[in-house]
């Protein structure tokens, strides 16, 4: 039975821009993903759409002056044209509360937690909770910072003063907000006080179990499933050993999805936002069967059908809500999926020239802004440096001049300079056409058989989510391929034996052509830009796998060649990061 695929990634706060912290974390390995994917055939939804509820979007409206409707409306739609302009392609982009949106996404949201309540996997409790004494309301998780009373793995304390009171960015736990050390609230900077609400916890520690064995049982070895990531893993399973705590999914909040229960006591609240935005997932997956087919029910076929797998990629700060709580909703629930994958990628941090790495920050003016990037750049440059220096096993730093060096010596010196060479050469020489096979040579076969290993590489990277790799493996590819080129000397053949010649650049373009189809998953306007001067009538968006082995015909025309990459100039780059 073919498999089917269903993709998301991490749906973001619209409550700001996106930087490329953002992209290396989870959308830029979703998209290459996908376009892998496609190419190779399969049947796959890619879905995204921002994360409007919950106290982030409220902190943000307030702080900008507007209204938590324009706010959210506003950033979606930006942070949409900035994915487009990336070539990251959903095929849907939604948002938990976007006015197309927001009503099929609270009715499936309060299904899933009337079901999970009709469960009995709610406990309702009174507890205490911080009260802002001066804005008169109670404080959500991310309206108290405080310092962080955890213990790291070392055995030291963590103490960072700076969490906020739902999670530790510092050491990645979970915050139990009375716990905070020297708790203060956002709003008016006064110390909270404790006073009594009334919440509904999920009872994590009835799920544990399952959890476990989910995570660390039969399904990490069986053979159709890549093994999930060390630091993932770990991290998961450490926490479930530590116990899982019962948690709040009830907010005393106005801006989300009402609490659908006929008690007195649920009146004015609404679910908390990580129990909603999961479900994001689900109601935008819904929305497209809406669109595509007329019957937003058929979500089902996606998620609660086995021949359907799911995969989640998310940045290390979602890993609790994604690889924990996510998968312990849908088990108390009873009647969809388990993620298939969770794709975690851990921060990444920035280091401009002349300063220290440091954390990607908007306060600090540490970041690059797509927005501002894609002013002066090309996607593909961005697409490629973050994919090399990918924060799959830990934390990796952006480094400004290590982005202008990489785009310089390996796009341009090695990938766009062969396919160059190899074009220009034909159009020089042999009229724009493909030359004759002719009688290849051991050197030729050898180069050939190359083109199918690392193909083969690649491929089998890709399908273990191993981005990182894999590009380097295209990378080698291309190095390999200017080696071919140095070593046949075709500009010397041209003068002593035009057969041979022919034989080099006839190998030459089939191996531009493999590289095309190999580099689509990644730098996809580029191998768009491949296609053409190819001039080969293959959709430039799903560019078939199998094309890596068809070489094209003698005689074939080619098109104009046009320049793939461009040298950059640090001092361009600079004026761009430093616009923060
Ligand atoms: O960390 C974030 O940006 C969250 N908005 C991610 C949510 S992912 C999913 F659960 F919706
Ligand atoms: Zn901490």
């Amino acid at each position: 039975m073919n498999k089917r695929y269903l993709v998301t990634a991490a749906l973001p706060y619209s409550n700001g821009r996106l930087h490329v912290g953002h992209i290396a974390g989870a959308y830029l390995p979703a998209d290459t993903y996908v376009r892998f994917l496609r190419s190779k055939g399969e049947n796959v939804r890619f879905i995204c759409g921002s994360d409007d509820n919950g106290v982030t979007a409220l902190i943000a409206a307030r702080k900008e002056g507007v209204s938590v409707e324009e706010l959210t409306q506003f950033y979606n739609e930006r942070q949409f044209q900035d994915f487009e302009r990336l070539g990251i392609k959903f095929d849907i982009y939604g948002g938990t509360h976007q006015p197309d949106f927001v009503d099929l996404h609270n009715r499936i949201s309060q299904d899933i937690f009337k079901v999970i309540y009709d469960k009995g996997y709610f406990v309702k409790k009174k507890a205490t909770q911080l009260y802002d004494p001066v804005a008169k309301q109670f404080l959500p998780d991310r309206y108290v910072k405080g310092s962080c009373y955890h213990v790291k793995s070392d055995g030291t304390p963590c103490n960072y003063d700076e969490a906020y009171g739902d999670q530790c960015e510092a050491c990645g736990n979970a915050i139990d907000p009375m716990l905070l050390i020297n708790p203060v609230s956002t709003i008016t900077g006064t110390t909270p006080v404790p006073r009594e609400t009334t919440h509904w916890y999920l009872q994590l520690d009835r799920l544990e179990n399952r959890i476990r064995e989910w995570l660390g049982g039969k399904r990490r070895s069986a053979a159709d499933s890549p093994a999930w990531r060390e630091f993932v893993l770990n991290f998961s399973l450490g926490q479930i050993s530590q116990g899982l705590p019962e948690r709040a999914m009830t907010r005393d909040l106005d801006w989300g999805v009402p609490v659908p229960l006929d008690d007195p006591e649920a009146q004015g609240k609404t679910l908390y936002v990580w129990f909603d935005a999961p479900i994001g997932y689900v109601s935008f997956t819904a929305k497209l069967c809406e669109e595509q087919e007329g019957d937003w029910s058929r979500f089902a076929e996606w998620w609660k059908d086995e021949n359907c797998r799911i995969v989640h990629f998310v940045g290390e700060d979602n890993t609790i809500f994604h690889v924990l709580t996510w998968p312990a909703m849908l088990m108390a629930e009873g009647t969809y999926s388990l993620p298939w994958q969770v794709v975690v990628n851990a921060f990444l941090k920035i280091r401009f020239s002349g300063r220290e790495e440091e954390k990607i920050s908007k306060s600090r003016g540490a970041a690059i802004w797509i927005e501002d990037y894609l002013k002066t750049f090309e996607p593909d440059p961005l697409r490629y440096y973050l994919t090399a220096i990918a924060p799959e096993s830990g934390r990796t730093t952006f480094e400004v001049n290590d982005f202008i060096a990489r785009n310089n010596n390996e796009l341009l010196n090695s990938l766009g300079n062969f396919i160059n060479r190899t074009l220009t050469f034909a159009h020089r020489y042999f009229d724009g056409k493909v030359p004759e096979a002719g009688q290849r040579s051991e050197i030729d076969f050898r180069h050939m058989t190359k083109i199918t290993e690392q193909a083969e590489k690649i491929e089998a990277l890709l399908g273990k989510f191993q981005f990182k790799a894999a590009l380097g493996e295209l990378m080698a590819l291309a190095r390999s391929a200017n080696v071919y080129f140095d070593a046949r000397k075709p500009w010397v053949q041209r003068k002593e034996n035009m057969a041979e010649c022919a034989v080099t650049i006839n190998v030459c373009i089939q191996t531009v052509k493999a590289l095309t189809v190999l580099m689509a998953p990644f730098l996809p306007s580029s191998a768009a830009k491949c296609i053409e001067m190819l001039n080969l009538d293959i959709d430039p968006d799903i560019i078939p796998w199998i094309e890596i082995e068809a070489e094209i015909p003698a005689g074939h025309q080619l098109g104009q060649p046009t320049v793939l990459f461009k040298k950059l100039d640090p001092e361009t780059l600079f004026s761009v990061a430093r616009d923060v």
